[in-house]
């Protein structure tokens, strides 16, 4: 094996705060042991185009502290053609670059795999989306800040609620997952949630704002995950009040919002040991692998793991908004 002597950074898919902290990492830790980086603008998008930026010390000065990505991120239609993938490699070796970092979700891996099979690059992945929904991580980079955006705003959407004693139904983030929205449920003492893991029954639903009701809680929140099977926030508000028209009722989108703003601590200091962890990855020689934290130690799953698997949702926690809420 080649000794590696220039790397690349990408990110790619949905961007997600603390992926600045994580290239500055990346390329903090390889100008340290003696390996150039350069940065890749918009994920495989440019990497096919070749749209590189060599990334010395300074370039990632001030970015800790910043959400989104300098690098600019991109869903590449591109990349899933053999043909595009042909080009980003030609692209890669005019640059002299040996290997990769790719900070991004199950799709970006997915693409890795197939590079690495097709073109011998070595790749080392990092979890970086909101959803929290990847196979080998406790964490993945962005959620801890996205489920703080959002909790910020239902405590916000709470004093409206309570003044105008309104039944609220909150949509947060997810695709097709409910961690952030089960998190929120918790942290933000909601009446319910529903999210795509576990069977929606809207009876079930209304029984439980009906007990609220003659409990005389004037208020209710129920978070819904933007992915569940019985439709988003909307939906499901229209579903309950169809028989259930005791609370004035309104609708929440939160949206991309999740997606931006400062990464939190724990974000900041998750993007920079997994970006560290990252560059001593390649250099050990490891390959088609995500790197992630079990138990609060860095660990290693091979992307065909990582990308067939579903983190699976903590049942406890369900239960415990079923207690709360009472
Ligand atoms: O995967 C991150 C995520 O924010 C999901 O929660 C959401 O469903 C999706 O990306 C939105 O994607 P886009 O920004 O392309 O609309």
């Amino acid at each position: 094996m080649a000794e590696l002597k220039k790397i690349a950074v990408m990110t790619s898919g949905g961007d997600a705060p603390g992926m600045n902290a994580c290239i500055r990492a990346v390329v903090r830790n390889a100008i340290f042991k003696g390996v150039e980086v350069v940065g890749i603008h918009r994920g495989y998008e440019g990497m096919i185009d070749g749209d590189f930026e060599n990334l010395e010390s300074h370039k990632v000065s001030n970015i800790i502290q910043r959400g989104g990505t300098i690098l600019k991120s991109a869903r590449s239609e591109r990349f899933r053609t053999k043909e595009g993938r042909q080009k980003a490699f030609e692209q890669m070796k005019f640059a002299g670059v040996q290997a990769f970092v790719a900070i991004g979700g199950d799709g970006t891996f997915r693409g890795a795999t197939v590079f690495e099979k097709e073109h011998g690059i070595q790749c080392i992945g990092v979890p970086g989306t909101i959803d929290n929904d990847l196979f080998g991580t406790d964490y993945t980079l962005g959620f801890d800040t996205a489920i703080n955006t959002a909790i910020d705003a239902i405590d916000k959407i709470r004093d409206t609620a309570d003044s105008h004693n309104r039944l609220f139904f909150v949509e947060v983030m997810g695709r097709d997952a409910g961690f952030i929205a089960l998190s929120c449920a918790i942290a933000g003492g909601a009446e319910a949630v529903v999210i795509p893991e576990t069977e929606t029954n809207i009876d079930n639903l209304i029984t439980i704002l009906e007990k609220g009701w003659y409990h005389k809680k004037s208020s209710a929140i129920v978070v819904v995950a933007e992915g569940d099977e019985a439709g988003g926030a909307y939906d499901i508000a229209r579903l309950v009040k169809e028989k259930f028209s005791e609370y004035d009722t309104r609708v929440a989108i939160l949206g991309h919002i999740q997606r931006g703003g400062n990464p939190s601590v724990y974000d900041r200091i998750l993007g920079s040991r997994l970006g560290v962890g990252a560059v001593d990855a390649l250099l050990a020689g490891r390959r088609n692998e995500m790197i992630g934290v079990t138990n609060g130690k860095i660990s290693f799953t091979p992307f065909s793991k990582a990308t067939k698997h579903h983190q699976e949702i903590n049942k406890n926690l369900l239960q415990l908004v079923e207690i709360l809420s009472i």
